[in-house]
């Protein structure tokens, strides 16, 4: 699960460890992408300069290194394009949370349905993860469709789950066990 290697999804996509070399390339996608990452996602606001970007990138390192989460690069056609990952690992639990975002124009082409396959297949490959779990936000329905493409439950609704640019928000939580079929 915490290959250090570059993972391939398809001829096209790659999954790569984040290095402090591709905060550059990571930054300017979000500064180009503000609005449309600042609807779902809290990170944009705080992004205000490549450093930021930089001590993103070494925390995952050090949340790798404690086996408590991790985020891999996308790249499409050898352009980061958006991120992957593991938000959190419980590990007592055996429960992984996964989270993504996708710049708006490598949208609409199955690049994180198929991101996020490969991404339960190295995860489900360590025994230790029984149970993978995503929330989005009750609105973000474009999210809700990686899940759902990919054999996930929605078990229910989290009512004012998270507080987002200031606003209460109801999530919808999905689940994927070990043993459940996958399409
Ligand atoms: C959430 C997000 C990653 C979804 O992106 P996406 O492009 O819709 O997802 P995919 O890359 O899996 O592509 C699926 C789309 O490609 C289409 N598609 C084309 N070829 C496909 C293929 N081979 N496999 C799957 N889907 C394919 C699907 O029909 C779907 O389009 P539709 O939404 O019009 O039905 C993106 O909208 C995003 O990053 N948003 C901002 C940040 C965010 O919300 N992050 C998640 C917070 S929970």
């Amino acid at each position: 699960m915490f290959t250090t290697k570059n993972i391939e999804v398809t001829k096209d996509i790659t999954l790569g460890v984040l290095k402090p070399r591709d905060a550059g390339e990571i930054f300017a996608l979000i500064k180009a992408n503000h609005d449309h990452l600042q609807r779902w996602l809290d990170f944009p606001e705080f992004t205000k300069e490549v450093n930021d970007t930089l001590k993103f990138i070494k925390d995952s390192v050090k949340k790798r290194k404690k086996g408590v989460g991790y985020d891999l690069s996308i790249r499409y056609q050898g352009k980061i394009v958006g991120l992957v990952g593991l938000n959190q690992i419980d590990s007592k639990n055996r429960i992984a949370e996964i989270g993504y975002w996708l710049v708006k124009s490598a949208e609409g082409n199955g690049i994180m349905t198929k991101s996020v396959s490969k991404l339960i297949d190295v995860v489900f490959d360590d025994p230790m993860v029984n149970r993978l779990e995503l929330i989005r936000d009750v609105d973000n329905n474009k999210s809700g469709g990686v899940p759902e493409r990919l054999g996930f439950m929605q078990e229910g609704k989290l009512r004012g789950y998270k507080v987002h640019n200031g606003v209460p928000r109801d999530f919808f939580i999905y689940s994927l066990l070990r043993s459940d079929p996958r399409p």
